[in-house]
């Protein structure tokens, strides 16, 4: 790649603000490189590689299967199944933030086709895969969602026309393209929704009408890192297969890393340079404290409930604690988790990479959003370890499974 080829991959990823803050130049300059007006000194191509775009070639050769990454998010399950040895072909996400964080993780080749409203696409326009991936939204079926839907008087579920149909826009690719296999991720009250009506259309479309060989299963979070947080995930495979459950490695509850697994080490040993860290140990900065009007308000509000016999409330932890689940609505109080600072100070929110970690992200994962919007990412993503697992066992069946085949079964039933 020459350097202006390297300039305009920068720009799809970063601002020009934030390519000329990185390579120390003005971001006029940048912008007289994208217009060709000016040529870049000959040092600008390697400040790039290993400034903005460390990640080296993108990925070339079919890798072990294909797959597509619909509701990307910021990649949470594209991270475990390409893991796995799968090359991402295709990925669908609106949400311009997002899509500056995805950019600013995965680099990708020429080849690899970007679209925002899935909606929007043709199904033919979708390249061929093996394997599709989907975290469809899950607002119309979650208890908050739903709650706050009913007392706005919105409809949810199917019935929500601009998120709740979505899954019909998954069902359309897997019809029209017919992948190997698929995985769908969802809160686990998808399964109660509407009094398991909305769970039976999902399977029945899936099942029935795309004969696909359908298993499903909710999975705690839980096992893999220090928060509660159940999904449910469901996969199927166009041919039969011996896939199995059973074969599924959750590690045991009684062992599962706690909060001290991902909280700020605060004894100098994290660096320096950190942009929610700061001194030499690395104390986490004041800004993720709470106020004393947010503080004295949560608890007033948490014993005000309690009087009343309900559970609401704040999660407090300490590094033994595991958590609640993370929501995407985390950047408005942080009730739910809530890092406790001993008895003279009020206890602080998670930072940005607290979360990414307790979601399963490494440390090389970049945040280049402000907070507000990487609690919501990372609220709205997955445990990147829980689908890693579930990929673990779906790809030798994929790559066992017969080249093509797309004759429908006979009707089957799911299997837990
Ligand atoms: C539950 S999140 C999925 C998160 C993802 N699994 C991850 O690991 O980050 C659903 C995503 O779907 C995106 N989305 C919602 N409607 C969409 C649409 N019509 N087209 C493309 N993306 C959409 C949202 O912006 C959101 O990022």
């Amino acid at each position: 790649m020459n350097t202006y080829e390297l300039i305009d991959r920068s720009l799809q990823r970063f601002s020009p603000k934030e390519v000329a803050q990185a390579l120390g130049v003005d971001p006029k300059t940048v912008r007289r490189w994208q217009l060709r007006e000016t040529e870049p000194k000959p040092y600008i191509a390697d400040a790039i590689r290993q400034r903005l775009l460390p990640f080296g070639d993108p990925p070339s050769g079919e890798g072990k299967f294909r797959f597509i990454d619909l509701f990307a998010g910021i990649g949470g399950i594209r991270t475990a199944f390409e893991k796995q040895g799968g090359r991402c072909v295709f990925t669908s996400e609106w949400d311009p933030y997002a899509v500056k964080t995805y950019r600013a993780n995965f680099h990708d080749g020429p080849d690899h086709v970007f679209a925002s409203d899935i909606t929007k696409v043709h199904e033919d326009d979708v390249p061929d895969h093996d394997v599709l991936l989907a975290g469809f939204p899950c607002q119309p079926f979650s208890i908050a969602g739903v709650s706050k839907k009913n007392s706005l008087g919105r409809p949810h579920g199917f019935s929500d026309k601009t998120q709740g149909t979505l899954f019909f826009d998954v069902s359309r690719i897997i019809d029209a393209k017919r992948p190997r296999a698929f995985l769908l991720e969802n809160v686990k009250n998808l399964i109660s929704h509407d009094k398991g009506r909305t769970f039976s259309t999902i399977i029945d479309v899936l099942q029935n009408e795309l004969g696909y060989h359908v298993h499903y299963r909710v999975i705690n979070g839980k096992h893999f890192g220090p928060q509660h947080r159940e999904r449910i995930i469901i996969v199927g495979f166009r041919d039969e297969t011996p896939f199995t459950w059973d074969d599924l490695e959750l590690p045991d509850l009684a062992v599962s890393p706690r909060m001290g697994s991902v909280l700020h080490k605060q004894d100098g040993s994290e660096g320096r340079g950190h942009p929610y860290i700061d001194g030499p140990k690395g104390k986490v900065l004041d800004k993720y404290t709470l106020s004393d009007k947010l503080w004295d308000y949560l608890q007033n509000y948490a014993a005000k409930h309690r009087d009343k016999g309900n559970g609401f409330g704040f999660g407090l932890v300490t590094s033994q604690s595991t958590c609640r689940t993370l929501s995407a609505r985390y950047y408005k109080d942080g009730s739910e988790i809530l890092v406790s600072q001993g008895t003279r100070k009020n206890p602080r929110r998670l930072t940005p990479r607290e979360c990414a970690r307790l979601m399963g992200f490494d440390d090389n994962f970049r945040i280049p959003v402000s907070d507000t919007r990487a609690y919501k990412q990372f609220g709205n993503s997955v445990v990147v370890p829980v689908i890693g697992e579930v990929a673990r066992i779906m790809v030798p069946h994929l790559i066992q499974a017969p080249a093509s085949s797309s004759a429908r079964p006979a009707r089957k039933k799911a299997k837990r």
